[in-house]
């Protein structure tokens, strides 16, 4: 059920300036900045040969990663993102195994344009967890 890493998140507060030193130093693709309302975020991607790094910067007073960012002046990880092939059946064996899933447990469409869950970080050895469908 656990697929590839999809992406591995960084918050910061301006995710264009921060995603420019990887398309600048490591000459990495990076994405056009996309607003995405329903997840209080801005988007950067930088694409890697077997993974993407995505920049995430708040949007909006109510943003779920406002406090982070607050707290993480220079920016930090903060979550990891794994594939996985049914998101629902996913969701349900997680929950059965005891795992916590945030929020209303109804995914979410993601920047891909696929459906995310994101998990609880203590169920995850202190790392916050997105799944998104395939
Ligand atoms: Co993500």
């Amino acid at each position: 059920m656990l697929g590839r890493l999809n992406h591995v998140a960084i918050a910061v507060r301006d995710a264009k300036s921060a995603a420019k030193i990887y398309g600048k130093a490591f000459g990495a693709e990076i994405s056009e900045a996309v607003a995405l309302p329903d997840h209080g975020v801005i988007t950067v991607f930088a694409t890697l040969p077997n993974t993407k790094i995505e920049f995430i910067e708040p949007l909006g007073e109510a943003s779920p990663i406002a406090k982070f960012v607050e707290r993480n002046a220079d920016g930090g990880i903060h979550h990891l993102c794994y594939e996985v092939p049914d998101i629902i059946a996913a969701r349900d064996q997680l929950i059965r195994e005891g795992a916590r899933v945030l929020g209303d447990g109804v995914p979410k469409i993601g920047a891909h344009g696929k459906p995310v869950l994101f998990l609880h970080p203590k169920d995850f050895s202190g790392a916050l967890v997105e799944i998104e469908q395939t």
